[in-house]
């Protein structure tokens, strides 16, 4: 299908997934003639795919609309007219109250309904703006979806995301997940291998697996049977061409034995796993429903490093949920002196209109909240830059990725996730090397390649 070219400006907020759907939204767009533009200013059609995890998040995305507002209408004055529209879980939360609070928006359409892209922008077209599609489709979407061809998958590179789940069931007191993505629902193991096949046959040697409960995967498999995480972790290392395996992110109550065992015995099963815990604290635990305790997750920790003792944890927390008392976060901070972290990610806990959390009494002052987050983010630093410095010296396979900020540089990645920066040609992206570590930088090592 040929048609006039016309130009796509997508900007990606939020979560891995979300990156995932942005880069389906531009193959569905690919064969009505769009092609991706770096610039909101001469695209026919901007889409923000929103997250809406903290309120913060929300509002970036109504600031994003104000800046492209003037530049919808030059373009109108211009006889250039561009379509805006917002995707992703602010459009699913939000909903119509989009169109009423940003009438610059067309089209707000959900994370379940993007493969129906043009037949929305057909209503566009036909009915004007203000179009909004929340609603979530029996259908699956993902039987929609087409393989993105060769030369898009060479264009993004030698890793991949592969969606393998979507929603979520936990309904954590504080999370709008469930009411933004849904239901929990796993694709077929067969769907999955075969986006995996088409992935490594255009080159991508890393593969991580996306879910916003990813451990929690039963998808059907050859055999009409459920199957675990561990077992389809297993199947896709079987790919020719695939030489690593991710998965995120994790719910500790969902990790099994099946998973943990995989850790144990398959080498393309990356030694990282994002485990989050968000709190250490078991009354905070009980009142954000996380199904488990503190000691719950040490035990998980134990037995996962029983099974791959180097393996890197990482992790996500949340600090002044409402009733946090000052031991309820000293708990969580001895939680990760216990755990030791490679790496994680903090957030104060931000009400999020329609989750339980956002009705409970005794909010945390914003200033305790700041206090705590600046702490317990100076802990997970040094203890970042603790694992970084144990890397020196070290010998690790690193799988080269793109060019570096300097001539005759590329950029990889460790096994542990950590970004490499070494001296090598252009035509190793790809390749998986072995290099020396030598040094540490803020966020990244730098080594030296010892065997190709
Ligand atoms: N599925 C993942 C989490 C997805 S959201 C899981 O189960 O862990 C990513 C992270 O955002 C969460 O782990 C949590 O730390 C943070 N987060 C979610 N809702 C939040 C809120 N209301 N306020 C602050 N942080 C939040
Ligand atoms: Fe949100 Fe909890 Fe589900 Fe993670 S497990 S997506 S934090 S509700
Ligand atoms: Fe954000 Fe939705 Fe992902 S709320 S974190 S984009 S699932």
């Amino acid at each position: 299908m040929s048609a006039e070219p016309k130009k796509l400006f997508i900007k990606t907020y939020g979560c891995q997934m979300n990156v995932y759907d942005s880069d389906k939204m531009s193959d569905i767009l690919a064969p009505l003639g769009y092609e991706q533009s770096d610039i909101p200013d001469d695209a026919d059609l901007v889409i923000l795919n929103t997250c809406h995890i903290r309120e913060k998040a929300a509002e970036k995305v109504y600031s994003e609309l104000g800046r492209i507002r003037p530049i919808k209408e030059d373009r109108l004055r211009k006889g250039k007219p561009a379509l805006v529209a917002v995707a992703g879980c602010v459009a699913q939360a939000e909903g119509e109250e989009m169109v009423r609070r940003a009438p610059v928006v067309d089209l707000v359409f959900g994370p379940q309904t993007y493969h129906n892209l043009p037949a929305l922008l057909e209503r566009v077209a036909k009915n004007g703006s203000g179009v909004v599609e929340t609603e979530f489709p029996a259908e699956d979407k993902f039987a929609h979806l087409e393989a993105p061809s060769a030369a898009r998958t060479i264009a993004r590179g030698v890793t991949a995301f592969l969606t393998i789940q979507e929603g979520c069931d936990k309904f954590c007191s504080f999370c709008v997940v469930p009411y933004t993505r849904g239901a929990e629902f796993s694709r077929s193991v067969e769907q999955i291998t075969t986006e995996a096949r088409k992935l490594a046959a255009s080159g991508v040697r890393e593969v991580t697996l996306l879910g916003q409960n990813v451990n929690a995967y039963h998808g059907i498999g050859p055999d009409g049977g459920s199957w675990s995480l561990g077992r389809l972790l297993n199947h896709l290392s079987e790919i020719d061409g695939i030489a690593r395996l991710r998965y995120t992110t994790s719910h500790p109550r969902d990790m099994d034995e099946e998973l943990i065992s995989a850790h144990r015995e398959n080498p393309k099963v990356m030694p990282y796993l994002h485990l989050p815990v968000q709190s250490g604290s078991d009354r905070i635990l009980k009142a954000m429903n996380r199904q488990h305790t503190a000691q719950f997750y040490f035990d998980m920790v134990d037995r996962i490093r029983a099974a791959r003792d180097d393996i890197a944890l990482s992790c996500d927390f949340i600090v002044g949920f409402p009733g946090e008392t000052d031991a309820d976060f000293e708990a969580t901070m001895d939680l990760i002196r216990h755990v030791n972290y490679a790496q994680a990610f903090s957030f104060k806990y931000s009400p999020r209109p329609g989750t339980p959390g956002a009705d409970l009494g005794d909010q945390v002052p914003e200033e305790v909240k700041s206090e705590r987050l600046y702490r317990l983010q100076a802990l997970l630093r040094e203890q970042q830059i603790a694992f970084n410095k144990h890397c020196v010296g070290l010998e690790l396979p690193v799988l080269l990725e793109k060019p570096g900020r300097f001539e005759g540089q590329l950029v990889g990645r460790s096994p542990y996730l950590q970004p490499v920066h070494l001296d090598a040609e252009i035509t190793q992206v790809g390749e998986i090397v072995t290099a020396a570590i030598v040094s540490v930088g803020a966020n990244s090592l730098s080594a030296h390649i010892v065997s190709n």
